[in-house]
């Protein structure tokens, strides 16, 4: 048995030996990998390197062109075996076949179409006014502890803010989760994302009982949440009541067959996680690079101010102004991207920078690699929205914070509209600054948020 297994295995590794990278040097492979080893390895190795994880060979592809041809095309597929982890969590359903998890093209295309609608310009237009409200809450907030010259934990409560939002925009429930102490729906998004990682990178995790435990209570309460209120939505269409045109009034186009009701609790989840936490990430590294960069936040701060002055509702004409608040949301995520990569399934032959890689294995992209390579990005670890100022050369298939082509993000226009709001009224309202010993590192828990839960101190009262 142990020979017919080592003979595939060889059989596998000499099919990709001419490619450089690391055979055996990753026994685990390249989700065990730390984003940091990844973009040593593409400096070290150039942009398509190869790694094994005993019998299964990934490539990993920084190549602009590849990238391109590979993610804008729908003959490429998402790698099923990737997907796959994400099916279940511990024996829990978990994202299922999703939007997000679905491989096979058919399964994913019919979401998509249904889903579209519910990120059309015109529906997201109408959804200025939630994005506003919501956003004042925080304002609120932070007007409450501004002279309790008390340090905040400024990720908890951008965290509440895209909850909110997600939660009443996706599914019409209003929480208010600034309000709340200790909610488990705060905690379940980090636990599940935290399983999801350790269960795939960390051999040792099957013994954590503990982390298990608390990931898959997290998962059982995002999808009974998802069961009563898609429940109190049938309720509510059944009763004749006037319901909302939202992400659940599609998700529920979806019913049918029993198999169409996981599908519909699989997009719930999906939702409540896709639709918050990167967003949430993405303006905590914000906060954390404003507040590094005096000099950029005051151009970001001066911009807010001549577009907005003293007014409270940010209309949607507004969001097209902010032309420099753009560009340091994008170079926020050009050094953070909050959802590192992507993967598809090469199922034949490809010549890629002039190396023959063999059909029937998986490609690996890393939006995190690729945009800090210096090839791409000339001093990469540098904060610098000027990258992305008009004249600036546009980056040419090596930035994708969203993905590229077909499955690219759904929610990329929603979450920048959302991120503009919070980051405006901000900077328009308080003045902040890091505490001494911020940490600047980053937490990866499958999406990267910091480490710190960044920490800014006092905001002082309001100007106006
Ligand atoms: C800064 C915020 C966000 C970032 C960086 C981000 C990034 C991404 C990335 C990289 C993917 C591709 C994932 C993969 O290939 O495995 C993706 C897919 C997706 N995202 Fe987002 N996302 C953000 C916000 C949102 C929001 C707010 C929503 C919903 C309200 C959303 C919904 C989705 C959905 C449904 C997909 C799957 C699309 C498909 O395959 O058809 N995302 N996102």
């Amino acid at each position: 048995m142990a020979s017919i297994f080592l003979s595939h295995v060889w059989a596998v590794l000499k099919r990709s030996f001419h490619l450089i990278g690391s055979a055996f040097s990753t026994a685990f492979s390249f989700f065990q990998c730390s984003n940091h080893v990844l973009v040593l390895r593409g400096e070290k190795y150039g942009p398509v390197f190869r790694m094994n994880s005993f019998h299964q060979t990934m490539i990993a592809v920084h190549c602009p062109e590849a990238t391109k041809i590979i993610l804008m095309s729908p003959k490429y597929l998402k790698d099923p075996s990737v997907y796959k982890r994400l099916f279940n969590l511990f024996g829990k359903r978990f994202m299922g076949t999703g939007l997000i998890t679905a491989a096979d093209h058919d399964v994913w295309y019919r979401q998509r179409r249904i889903m579209d609608p519910a990120f059309s310009s015109t529906y997201l237009r109408g959804l200025m006014g939630t994005f506003n409200e919501m956003s004042e809450r925080l304002m609120d907030h932070l007007e409450e502890i501004a002279d309790t010259k008390t340090p905040t934990i400024m990720h908890d409560l951008v965290n509440c803010v895209t909850l909110d939002v997600i939660c009443k925009v996706a599914f019409g429930v209003d929480l208010n989760f600034l309000k709340q102490t200790d909610s488990p729906f705060q905690n379940a998004v980090e636990l599940c994302l935290r399983g999801m990682v350790l269960d795939v990178r960390d051999p040792f995790f099957a013994v954590r009982e503990l982390i298990r435990r608390y990931s898959r209570e997290a998962v059982e309460l995002l999808r009974k949440t998802g069961e009563k209120w898609i429940q109190d939505r049938k309720t509510a269409i059944e009763n004749g009541e006037d319901v909302p045109k939202d992400i659940l009034t599609q998700i529920l186009k979806m019913a049918g067959t029993a198999k169409d009701h996981e599908q519909m609790l699989d997009n719930f989840v999906t939702f409540f996680i896709a639709g918050q936490e990167t967003t949430a990430n993405q303006l905590s590294f914000a906060i954390m690079e404003l507040g590094r960069h005096p000099e950029i936040y005051k151009r970001a701060k001066a911009e807010v101010d001549e577009i907005l002055g003293t007014k409270r509702d940010i209309s949607y004409e507004d969001l097209g102004k902010f032309t420099y608040l753009s560009q340091v949301l994008k170079e926020t995520l050009r050094l953070y991207p909050t959802a590192p990569g992507t993967n598809r399934w090469l199922h034949e032959d490809m010549v890629i920078n002039g190396l023959k890689i063999p059909g029937g294995c998986s490609v690996a992209f890393s939006a995190y690699v690729s945009q800090r390579m210096e090839k791409y990005f000339k001093d990469p670890l540098k904060f610098d929205p000027e990258r992305f100022d008009v004249n600036a050369p546009k980056p040419y298939y090596c930035y994708y914070p969203f993905a590229l082509g077909p499955r690219t993000c759904l929610g990329q226009v929603f979450s920048q509209m959302e991120a503009k709001v919070v980051l405006a009224k901000l900077l328009q309202r308080f003045e902040f600054s890091l505490v001494p010993g911020q940490s600047f590192d980053i937490k990866d828990t499958g999406t990267l948020r910091p480490k710190s839960g960044l920490i800014s101190p006092n905001p002082p009262p309001p100007h106006q």
